[in-house]
């Protein structure tokens, strides 16, 4: 899709909390148990940090198509402690950390991730903020590159009892 196509056909905002059971129940569709942010730290993030929870709305049946979310801080490496430690959040920080990007499966292979990070990197750059880092498996290091994400090796996170690489983007 270009990106006049997918403008056409998703609008890209924050969440609602209303949308809160709809996100968690993505969640479990995209991740397996283990990798799965938990519902408990869902709700927790979607009422503390909703201006860093982008979704993209397939605009005919007006529901979350896929999303990606985040949270600030000052610190500039990636650690597990993020992804269920909300008293982490600096609003203020300038360092946004990934904590989930999800594609619903029936929306795949259009480039809507791809449209969702570009979106969420063009609003970063808007907020001022100068670093994105964000974990993920060997087998997406590709995909991260093409979205302008630089390797910087294995990183620390032992999420999941996996061994994650550790990608940057610097705005
Ligand atoms: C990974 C995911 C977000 C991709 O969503 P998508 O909308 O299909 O991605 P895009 O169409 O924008 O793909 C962009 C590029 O990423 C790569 N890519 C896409 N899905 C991939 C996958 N599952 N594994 C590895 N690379 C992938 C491709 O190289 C693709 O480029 P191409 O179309 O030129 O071949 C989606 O499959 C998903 O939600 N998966 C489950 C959750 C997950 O793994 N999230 C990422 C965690 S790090």
């Amino acid at each position: 899709m270009t990106k006049n196509e997918v403008r056409l056909r998703y609008s890209f905002r924050c969440i609602t909390e209303k949308e809160t059971e709809e996100a968690i129940a993505i969640e479990q569709i995209c991740f397996p148990p283990n990798e799965a942010c938990s519902a408990k730290s869902m709700r927790t993030r979607i009422l503390a940090v909703p201006e860093l929870f982008l979704v993209a709305i397939d605009e005919k049946l007006g529901k979350i198509a896929g999303f990606l979310n985040g949270i600030a801080t000052n610190e500039t490496v990636f650690r597990d402690e993020f992804f269920s430690d909300i008293s982490l959040y600096d609003p203020e920080g300038q360092t946004l950390m990934i904590l989930g990007l999800d594609v619903i499966p029936e929306y795949r292979g259009q480039g809507l991730a791809t449209a969702i990070m570009s979106e969420y990197l063009e609003r970063a750059a808007k907020m001022e903020k100068k670093l994105v880092l964000l974990t993920c498996l060997e087998d997406k290091v590709n995909m991260y590159k093409k979205m302008g994400f630089q390797d910087k090796g294995m990183s620390g996170s032992t999420w999941g009892g996996e061994q994650w690489h550790e990608m940057s983007y610097e705005l």
